[in-house]
């Protein structure tokens, strides 16, 4: 990622609101499925593994506009649970772009302030990937900018599972009585205990489901699908999406509407 591409939001005073979209309402956090890699190459007669790497740029131009745009919390579906079913040569090439976007794109991230995160299942993941992680989240743990989080190896479900064994493991050991686990006690286990539950979910490529992300934290969140696949988006279908999320009513369950962000 050169400088020039960087996002702004590293500092309070370099924050840059869009043009056309009006600041109080911007989503604080914004969650992608970035769909649509595999069938962009296809459309192209080009291999897979080319979206994907197509896909990477999209992403390195998302993260930027959601800082000028003044995102708080952006988190990104970059492996499921379910990914490993894929062809072991896409897994390998999955796996690969992720070491080449931490390898390359870590210090300049850094530089710009934001905070990098990683959710899902680290057990099981190669070593050198388990290390980059760690890596990523600590050299950034200070960082007071974008939060990019990095759902890696991640399935709803599995989170949620995980969480549950926690709470149950404290019962079994007697630091909490059954009828403490509650919404929050769970919500406290979840990888993503210390952030913000995303006000808008958007899946590129025109398929509309959640497919095991963020079921929990997703609530409350609204939905948007756009048409794109994810290769070509960019800051305009980014805030596209964010327009349509500004003319929902949010209500959270009452009566009245109320601002999620
Ligand atoms: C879905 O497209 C996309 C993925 C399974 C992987 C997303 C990965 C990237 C954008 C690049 C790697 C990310 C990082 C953080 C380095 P698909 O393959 O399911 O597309 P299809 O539905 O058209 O086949």
């Amino acid at each position: 990622m050169s400088e020039a591409e960087l996002p702004q939001n590293a500092k309070s005073s370099g924050v840059k609101p869009s043009d056309t979209l009006s600041t109080p309402a911007v989503p604080r956090h914004v969650a992608i499925i970035m769909d649509g890699n595999g069938r962009w190459a296809a459309a192209r007669g080009l291999p897979r593994v080319e979206g994907h790497r197509r896909g990477v740029e999209a992403l390195r131009r998302t993260i930027r506009a959601a800082g000028e745009i003044g995102i708080k919390v952006i988190t990104i579906f970059s492996f499921s649970s379910e990914n490993w079913s894929r062809p072991a040569a896409e897994v390998g090439e999955l796996m690969g772009l992720l070491r080449r976007f931490i390898r390359n794109d870590l210090a300049e991230l850094h530089k710009s302030g934001v905070r990098v995160r990683v959710i899902g299942e680290r057990e099981g993941l190669e070593a050198d990937i388990g290390r980059l992680l760690i890596e990523a989240e600590e050299l950034t743990k200070d960082n007071t900018g974008l939060t990019l989080v990095v759902a890696f190896n991640y399935g709803a479900r599995q989170e949620i599972a995980r969480a549950a064994r926690r709470a149950a493991e404290a019962v079994a050991q007697g630091r909490l009585k059954p009828e403490d686990v509650t919404v929050e006690t769970i919500g406290g286990l979840l990888d993503s205990a210390d952030l913000p539950d995303p006000d808008l979910i958007i899946r590129t490529s025109g398929e509309q489901r959640l497919s095991n992300f963020l079921l929990w934290q997703s609530a409350y969140s609204e939905l948007v699908f756009v048409p794109t696949n994810w290769p070509d988006f960019d800051r305009a279908v980014l805030e596209s999406a964010i327009r349509e999320y500004q003319q929902r009513e949010r209500r959270f369950g009452g009566l009245t509407a109320k601002t999620g962000s």
